[in-house]
């Protein structure tokens, strides 16, 4: 990877906070948006914007062949058997939300559905929330002492009876932990379960595809990704799909509206109301298109490296207390600075130019597993260059430094 070409395509990556250069570590929470992805949503916006699915003129064409070509595009991407299987959202959290709503009807009283203590909040929240509407009974699949998944205790509540559903995060946005979801597909599937995945943090970690991880539902944002915020991907497999109920109602998905009873269009329009956000979807597309064009298994390479070479700056610093020891971790690594508020932390970091995510990260359940409230949270991205990390651990150094003198 030729890096300074790389970085000039993101102009936002070379300039300077508090009179420093800016070191963006905080890829967890929303990656930087090269300019061909910029430039796609440009183009759309001075030469096609209009809307979709609804006009017999050319803008309104040619918006929508778009549209349909970034489904394609989307399908190829997840490695997905049929285009009808992605659904546009706004996000991560829409799709999984959506999709808790639209399988409502399948989820009876005594179901049982599982979820994991990794989870984001938003592949927890709306299973919750499901199983609080239909009676069905949640529960929660706890870590082993390195952070991974505890599998002998997913297996265990797998023989509970009628376990309808399964919902795990790919990689966890705390702990960078990669969950082996074809194994996990596997299991989830012999107790005659669904699989859920939260995708949001597995993205840039290698090539995916659907067929082989065999999962029944994967969700992701494209602000993770290179694309832009309030844009996302909810993949469901066509077995699944066909069985969905829309649960958002409006323009764009109905087949026939009657007065006292309506009959909706199949997926994807019938799970797609409303005018979506069609240059979002081109930005999307741009982004899908450039990873894949650098190359996904070599960003993978190149952000697991960053990732060890974070990691093992801050193992070597007495005073720091890195959270989870996987056996394989992408993305993301959290940490703590000894008697040193993670938010203080993360504010004294910023005056130096570096961008980090403190807090709970919208895991609270791992936070108490972990007996925290908050972490500090590194995440590079195949843009950041050794001399940023060494930098960013330096920045710790020096954090560590200036708070021993003034704890005294
Ligand atoms: N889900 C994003 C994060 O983990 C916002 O930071």
């Amino acid at each position: 990877m030729d890096i300074n070409a790389i970085r000039s395509e993101y102009p936002i990556l070379s300039q300077e906070v508090y009179g420093r250069p800016l070191i963006y570590l905080d890829n967890a929470a929303t990656t930087q948006l090269p300019l061909p992805v910029w430039r796609a949503m440009e183009r759309y916006y001075t030469q096609t914007h209009s809307n979709v699915h609804r006009g017999a003129h050319l803008l309104s064409e040619t918006a929508t062949a778009q549209l349909e070509e970034a489904r394609q595009t989307a399908a190829c991407f997840l490695g997905a058997e049929d285009s009808r299987e992605i659904l546009f959202t706004s996000g991560a959290t829409e799709g999984l939300n959506l999709l808790a709503r639209s399988l409502e009807h399948l989820i009876l009283p005594g179901d049982h559905i599982l979820v994991t203590v990794l989870e984001h909040h938003s592949n927890f929240l709306p299973w919750q929330e499901l199983c609080a509407r239909t009676g069905a009974q949640l529960h929660i699949v706890p870590i082993t002492g390195s952070g991974e998944l505890d599998r002998e205790q997913l297996r265990r509540l797998l023989t509970l009876p009628q376990v309808r559903l399964a919902a795990v995060t790919a990689v966890s946005n705390v702990l960078g932990v990669c969950n082996p979801i074809r194994e996990i597909a596997g299991e989830v599937h012999g107790a005659g379960a669904w699989l859920v995945v939260d995708g949001a943090q597995g993205l840039r970690h290698g090539r995916l595809d659907m067929i082989t991880l065999d999962c029944d539902a994967f969700a992701f944002s494209a602000h993770k990704m290179m694309g832009p915020t309030g844009t996302g991907v909810l993949y469901v497999k066509a077995s699944l799909l066909d069985q969905l109920r829309p649960c958002v109602f409006g323009g764009g998905m109905v087949d026939q509206a009657e007065e006292l009873r309506s009959a909706y269009a199949p997926p994807p329009a019938g799970l797609e109301a409303g005018t979506p956000n069609i240059a979002g979807i081109i930005g999307l597309r741009a982004a899908m298109d450039y990873l894949t064009r650098l190359g996904l298994e070599e960003i993978a390479r190149r952000e697991a490296a960053l990732l060890s070479r974070a990691e093992a700056g801050l193992r070597a610093m007495p005073g720091i207390q890195v959270y989870g020891a996987p056996s394989h971790r992408a993305g993301a690594l959290s940490f703590n600075l000894t008697g040193v508020h993670p938010f203080d932390a993360a504010a004294l970091l910023d005056r130096l130019g570096i961008a980090l995510r403190s807090g709970h990260h919208c895991a609270q359940p791992l936070m108490r597993r972990l007996g925290v409230t908050g972490t500090l949270r590194v995440s590079p991205a195949f843009y950041n260059t050794e001399d940023e990390v060494d930098a960013f651990l330096a920045g710790v150094q020096k954090v560590l430094d200036v708070t021993e003198v003034y704890h005294g």
